[in-house]
């Protein structure tokens, strides 16, 4: 459905809290956001309090009087239900619709998330706030899409949790017999001889069990995905014109799959928050999320819902963005295929736990340098315009949360795996590379690629390993890391050697796993190291690329190649080499760059018939037309981006020159 007033143009806005200021500030509020081109606002997040301030009890005024200021002025509305915060009465009307930790502590209000999405008190409560706001505001001309909640990802352990649990087990495995199967029960004593003894994974002495945790999470994004769908009839019924979405929060600690999640809203939005600014980390994980996003709406645009517009949560330090860091990383988004550009928050709260966090009006006031880069962007964004051309890419990435949940369980072989790392490392060689990447469900038919790159898909389905193999069958060129291939769905260990579906397609049968201690590093031979994890590989047809060269793996593969097109990486390879053994792989797969020159920060996207190009570094930089082969072409000043026609490498929009 697409967004409302939005025809040709790009979204620029961010979350909107006017319930935090006296309405006289409104009126800057408004004529600031006109000069900065804001279009677009989202309001509502956390103004449940302010709405229904009493059980029943609501105070629409104020709400009706911004929607009406903020039409007046040109800006459109993304209306949030806020079932993210009950009020404070919601708790003592309900004592039993508090989330209960895993140590079985009830907490309380004081901060936000206070709820179990179990509880059909909190249920009923949301549905009741969502109707009294779809009743108010349908056809409300300011109204381009729906918001619903912030952020799903709460978790409970409570009564209510457990019986929710259960029930989604019963419809999982229909018998007992079958979940202690799944769970591997035997092990310790867990059998299970009565439903009702089945609980949440709560504390427990020691190691929990890994596939409980695991349908644990499964059960969480299920059960919340059931909390977005009852809004989302509500909202559907009473508004039909309006799309519903919610935004996906990105992070390990989320038990939300996006691939589902995708399927049920209208429009898939996104958070981003980099969480380094070390180098090109921000640039590399903004293509990385970007890419997933556009992988979870099946390759059609999508919206950045939320970034900070002026700094990276670097290791835990708020870090200002560098200069002209916002509008790279924005059209770093608006490449790959987001409707526009949205962030948190429009004005900098006045106190609360979030007043540190940058806004598009800072506390310094509306004169300052990070106004004038928002106002700035804005201007871009006016005059790129909206094109909803596909992102052209020849490689997939296959991403599996469930092989990312499971990598977080207990007993796993060494501490730290994080399978979040792994797909940013591939990724971002590709990206180094400047070699356009789709990020692909596991199971995806996946023909329509040159390459397949698997990291750590540490459990594997049939269907995964199916796709995989008439992937390569037919002459498509596949390159998997270590870790994949371990484990079942149910975390149950692979017998006869891994990558256990995957192996007779790579050629290799792994025999035994050597992790290798933290910051330890293996030298590879002829060139290069290994680091973080290392395996006995035995060839089974596949040959040896690089070898161990030193300790008890000496002289055994390391990395290999099985029939010219299906590789294997047993270590976590060092930048350099990762990126020499991926540049013998894109010449092997005939995969090229987006654009020649394009790479080493030096971002390139190919949508349609338009060409972004991005320089993130602060060397000028030169690119070539796709269908030219020569780097002589368009000369990039550092720091700047231009979009471009693709063959004909006219600049026909403004490059940004911010700097
Ligand atoms: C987001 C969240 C916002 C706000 C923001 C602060 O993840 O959705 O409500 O908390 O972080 O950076």
């Amino acid at each position: 459905m697409p967004l409302r007033g939005f025809e040709g143009r790009l979204c620029y806005g961010g979350d909107y809290n006017p319930e935090q200021w006296p309405e006289h500030v409104w009126v800057e509020d408004v004529q600031l956001m006109r000069q900065c081109g804001v279009n677009l606002v989202t309001v509502g997040v956390f103004a449940w309090s302010m709405l229904e301030p009493a059980p029943g009890q609501y105070e629409f005024g104020w709400l009706d009087r911004v929607l009406d200021l903020l039409h007046d002025n040109g800006i459109s509305v993304v209306l949030a239900t806020p079932t993210a915060s009950p009020p404070p009465w919601f708790g003592f009307a309900h004592p039993d619709a508090l989330p209960v930790t895993r140590d079985g502590v009830r907490l309380v209000h004081g901060s936000r998330d206070a709820y179990c999405p179990s509880a059909p008190a909190y249920r009923a409560a949301a549905r009741r706030i969502a109707t009294a706001l779809a009743q108010r505001y349908a056809g409300h001309p300011a109204l381009a899409l729906w918001h619903v909640h912030n952020e799903y990802g709460t978790v409970c352990y409570c009564d209510h949790a457990a019986a929710a649990f259960r029930r989604w087990l019963r419809d999982r495995y229909g018998t007992l017999d079958a979940l202690n199967e799944a769970w591997t029960t035997a092990f310790w004593s867990q059998r299970y001889a009565d439903w009702e003894h089945v609980l949440p994974p709560r504390a427990t002495p020691y190691l929990a069990n890994p596939a409980q945790l695991l349908d644990f999470r499964r059960f969480c994004s299920d059960e919340l995905l059931a909390c977005f769908r009852e809004q989302r009839d509500v909202l559907r019924e009473l508004t039909p014109d309006v799309p519903v979405t919610t935004n996906f929060a990105i992070a390990p600690w989320v038990p939300i799959d996006p691939w589902a999640w995708a399927r049920e809203v209208d429009l898939v939005a996104i958070d981003h928050y980099p969480s380094s600014n070390d180098g090109l980390a921000a640039e590399e994980e903004t293509a990385f999320v970007a890419d997933l996003a556009r992988g979870w709406a099946g390759g059609r645009t999508w919206l950045l819902m939320e970034q900070a517009p002026d700094i990276v949560h670097n290791g835990g330090w708020m870090v200002p963005k560098r200069p002209g860091q916002l509008t790279r990383l924005s059209l770093s988004h608006v490449a790959r295929g987001s409707l526009g550009v949205m962030n948190f928050q429009w004005r900098a709260s006045p106190g609360g736990a979030e007043a540190f966090m940058s806004a598009m009006v800072p506390h310094a006031g509306p004169d300052a340098r990070s106004l004038r880069e928002v106002t700035h962007l804005g201007a871009q964004l006016a005059n790129l315009g909206r094109h909803d051309g596909p992102v052209a890419a020849d490689v997939a990435l296959v991403w599996d949360p469930h092989s990312w949940w499971a990598l977080q369980g207990p007993g796993l072989p060494a501490p730290g795996l994080d399978y979040w790392a792994m797909c940013r490392h591939v990724h971002g060689s590709a990206w180094r590379l400047g070699v356009t990447v789709d990020i692909v469900a596991p199971g995806e038919p996946l023909s329509g690629y040159r390459l397949v790159l698997v990291p750590a898909l540490f459990l594997t389905t049939a269907s995964a390993a199916d796709a995989i193999k008439s992937f390569v069958d037919s002459g498509g060129h596949v390159v998997v890391w270590y870790l994949s291939g371990v484990a079942d769905t149910n975390v149950r260990v692979h017998r006869g050697g891994w990558p256990g579906l995957l192996a007779t397609t790579l050629g290799v049968r792994v025999e035994r796993h050597y992790p290798l201690p933290h910051q330890a590093t293996v030298a590879l031979d002829p060139a290069g190291t290994g680091s973080s994890w290392s395996e006995l590989v035995r060839p089974e047809g596949a040959e040896a690329l690089l070898r161990y060269a030193k300790g008890d793996l000496a002289g055994e593969p390391a990395v290999t190649v099985h029939a010219g097109r299906a590789w294997y990486v047993s270590t976590r390879l060092d930048d350099a080499t990762q990126q020499r053994f991926l540049a013998q792989v894109f010449a092997a797969a005939n995969v090229a760059p987006a654009a020649p020159g394009a790479g080493h920060g030096v971002e390139v996207v190919r949508r349609g018939q338009r060409l972004y190009a991005i320089n993130h570094t602060t060397s000028p930089a030169e690119i070539g037309a796709p269908s030219q082969g020569s780097q002589t072409g368009l000369r990039i000043e550092p720091g700047t981006y231009l979009v471009t026609d693709v063959d004909n490498l006219v600049t026909d929009i403004d490059s940004a020159a911010h700097r």
